[in-house]
C-alpha cells in the first residue's frame, strides 16, 4: 500500500524521484487522473498552508475532491477515527489524506484499510509532505543537500518539522544544527547537534526557524516567551551574520515578531512563501504516487 506517513519509510531514490515529479508539475507538466479518483482531505487539527494546498494540487490533478470536517460529522456521535476512514473507503475514496493531533494516529489502521493513507502532520510526530516541500526548496537553491549546514531554531521538541527534517537532511548529507530554549530541547532526536543561535546562524546555510507550539505545550513558558526575538529568534542583527548565499525558512503559520523579525519574513533572502508554492506540487508528485496505476513490475518496486 503506497501509503506516506513518515520520512523514514522513504528511501533516498524514492524521495529524489517525488521532488523530480514536483518539479515537473512547477513546470505544468505530468499525470493527472484519466478516471474518476475521490480523494478524501480529514482534518482533525487546524491548517491553512496543508490543507488548501492538497485541495490545489488535488484540483490541478482532476482528482475528485472530498472535504471532511469533523464538527459537521459523526465524528461528534462518537464516531472513531477508524471507522470514518473505514466508511469514505467504502463509499469509494480512492485515497485518504489526514491531519490528527494525535502522535502515529495511523497505527491504529493500518492493515485494515486498503486504500493509501497520507500523512498532513500526526501530533509532534511526523509531517512528510512539509518535510518534502522543504528539501525541494533547498534543491531549487543548491541542487543538493550534500555538505550544506541548515540550523533549525526554537521549539524543536513539540516539532513534527523539525523531527521529520533532521533525519532526511542527515541522511541525504547535510550537517544539521538545533538551537533555542533549554525547555524545548528534544532528547530523543539524534540528528542535530545543539549550539548558540549565533553559532548556528553564522555556519549556516539554510536557517530554518520554528513556531513555538503552544497548542502541544503541557505547561506555559512565560520565561521562556519573554524576549524571545532577542535572545532566540532572527533579529536584523543576525539576518547580517548569515553567509552572503544563506536563506531563511519557516514551515509556517509565521508568529512574525516573535521567532523572526517581521521585516524578514518577506526579505531577500526569505524563501517562506517559495515554500508554500512548492506544498502544491509536493503534494501533486505524492498523490501521483499513490494514485497513479502501476504495472505489476513497478508496483513490486514501490516501497512505502
Ligand atoms: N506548515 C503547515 O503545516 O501549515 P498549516 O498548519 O497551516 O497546514
Amino acid at each position: 500500500m503506497p501509503n506516506l506517513l513518515m520520512m523514514n519509510q522513504l528511501l533516498n531514490e524514492d524521495i529524489l524521484a517525488i521532488l523530480e515529479d514536483a518539479a515537473m508539475y512547477a513546470k505544468g507538466e505530468g499525470w493527472k487522473a484519466e478516471e474518476k479518483l475521490f480523494i478524501a482531505n480529514l482534518f482533525f487539527e487546524p491548517s491553512t498552508r496543508t490543507r488548501f494546498s492538497f485541495e490545489v494540487a488535488e484540483k490541478k490533478l482532476d482528482l475528485q475532491v472530498l472535504n471532511f470536517s469533523a464538527d459537521q460529522s459523526s465524528v461528534l456521535k462518537g464516531e472513531t477515527l477508524y471507522d470514518t476512514v473505514k466508511t469514505l473507503e467504502a463509499i469509494g475514496a480512492n485515497a485518504v489524506v489526514i491531519r490528527h493531533p494525535q502522535d502515529h494516529y495511523f497505527e491504529e489502521l493500518l492493515g485494515k484499510i486498503n486504500i493509501p493513507i497520507i500523512n498532513a502532520g500526526d501530533g509532534c510526530g511526523h509531517h512528510p509532505t512539509q518535510s518534502l516541500l522543504d528539501l525541494l526548496t533547498i534543491k531549487q537553491e543548491f541542487g543538493s543537500f550534500d555538505g550544506l549546514t541548515v540550523s533549525i531554531h526554537g521549539d524543536i521538541r513539540h516539532s513534527r518539522v523539525a523531527r521529520s527534517n533532521a533525519e532526511v537532511l542527515s541522511r541525504l548529507g547535510a550537517r544539521v544544527l538545533f538551537s533555542g530554549p533549554k525547555e524545548y530541547k528534544d532528547e530523543t532526536n539524534p540528528y542535530g547537534e545543539y549550539v548558540d543561535v549565533d553559532e548556528a546562524i553564522v555556519n549556516s546555510d539554510v536557517v530554518m526557524l520554528l513556531r513555538i507550539q503552544h497548542e502541544r505545550h503541557m505547561e506555559k513558558n512565560t520565561n521562556v516567551i519573554n524576549e524571545y526575538l532577542e535572545q532566540y529568534g532572527l533579529t536584523k542583527e543576525r539576518e547580517k551574520m548569515m553567509k552572503d548565499h544563506a536563506i531563511i525558512m519557516h514551515p509556517a503559520p509565521v508568529n512574525r515578531g516573535v521567532e523572526i523579525d517581521t521585516d524578514l519574513v518577506e526579505c531577500e533572502r526569505s524563501r517562506i512563501f517559495k515554500q508554500m508554492e512548492n506544498g502544491v506540487y509536493v503534494r501533486m508528485a505524492v498523490l501521483k504516487r499513490a494514485l497513479q496505476k502501476k504495472t505489476q513490475e513497478e508496483k513490486s518496486n514501490v516501497i512505502y
